[in-house]
């Protein structure tokens, strides 16, 4: 590992850019002695030559102009990195987050300290289903969605960021409540209630059964999580929720959640836009945000 401060970096870029040590050290407000020593430090880093004296004149080496072009690099990026931090500290502008109906129960906590982080940022949360905000995300209608694993094809960039456990619901009174490890053949006798067709949890409930072969007998329809957990608690049938949109029910005990062999589901939140948008800041800050402080602040809520 090269030992280089930036300082030496930056000295460096001045003299091979005037290819004079007088004029580099006028440049940078400093003597010429320091400039020289700044260089003679750095080679001595480095351990070759940078710089050749010819004469009175003063020339790049071969390894000397190629260095050059990574300081150039480094002093670039680190000017980017200063804008960003001018840009987020004075950010401001419109976030548009979508989000699928299951991720809203998580999402708003996720909101609320983004917002306390940039105050200036206007958010604006559109809540709907898997289907729909596929359509909107085709139409370039948000900055960024977060949902299940989108469909492979679609020119999206998706990046997983939190993991969403889908368990099967039943109400406390069930002749299964306090049973372990129940065989999934078992669930035949059961009547389900689905989500709506469209909705994220149910193409992941109908694929894990295809999966394991079972056929489930499905009950009425339902276009809402709530709607599901109403029913099931008034023993309509059984339910196939995430986890994140039951915590309430199960810590006040209105639900129960069955221990059945290869439960729960296992599944992840992405983070999601169009391949190749352009992000603002904010956009940008948030997806940071998701992938580094979701999982601390909200976690994969357990059973
Ligand atoms: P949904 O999506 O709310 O449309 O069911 C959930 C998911 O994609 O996991």
């Amino acid at each position: 590992m090269l030992h280089l401060t930036l300082r030496q970096m930056k000295v460096f870029d001045a003299v091979a850019r005037h290819l004079s040590y007088s004029r580099a050290a006028e440049a940078l407000y400093l003597s010429q002695p320091a400039v020289s020593m700044q260089i003679k430090q750095l080679e001595e880093s480095v351990g070759m030559p940078l710089l050749e004296q010819l004469g009175k004149k003063i020339f790049l080496t071969e390894a000397g102009r190629e260095f050059h072009n990574h300081c150039r690099n480094i002093l670039q990026q680190l000017t980017d990195a200063e804008a960003m931090f001018a840009e987020f500290k004075g950010m401001s502008g419109r976030l548009v987050i979508c989000v699928v109906s299951t991720a809203s129960y998580f999402s708003p906590q996720l909101l609320a300290e983004f917002c306390r982080r940039y105050p200036k940022a206007q958010v604006s949360l559109n809540v709907t289903n898997r289907e729909i905000l596929l359509q909107q995300l085709a139409n370039n209608e948000m900055d960024m969605a977060i949902m299940g694993r989108p469909p492979e094809g679609l020119d999206l960039d998706a990046t997983a960021f939190l993991e969403n456990r889908l368990a099967i619901i039943a109400p406390p009174n069930h002749p299964l409540a306090g049973e372990h490890n129940i065989p999934m053949s078992r669930l035949a006798e059961e009547t389900f209630l689905v989500r709506e067709q469209g909705s994220g949890t149910r193409i992941a409930m109908e694929r894990f059964f295809a999966e394991k072969a079972i056929r489930l007998t499905t009950g009425t329809e339902m276009s809402t999580n709530e709607a599901i957990k109403q029913a099931v608690q008034a023993g309509m049938g059984l339910g196939i929720l995430s986890l994140h949109t039951v915590s309430l029910e199960l810590e006040a005990g209105r639900l129960i959640v069955l221990d059945v062999q290869n439960f729960p589901i296992l599944r992840n939140w992405y983070v999601v836009h169009r391949k190749g948008k352009r992000l603002t800041a904010v956009a940008q800050a948030f997806k940071e945000f998701l992938l580094g402080e979701a999982d601390g602040l909200v976690g994969s809520a357990a059973a």
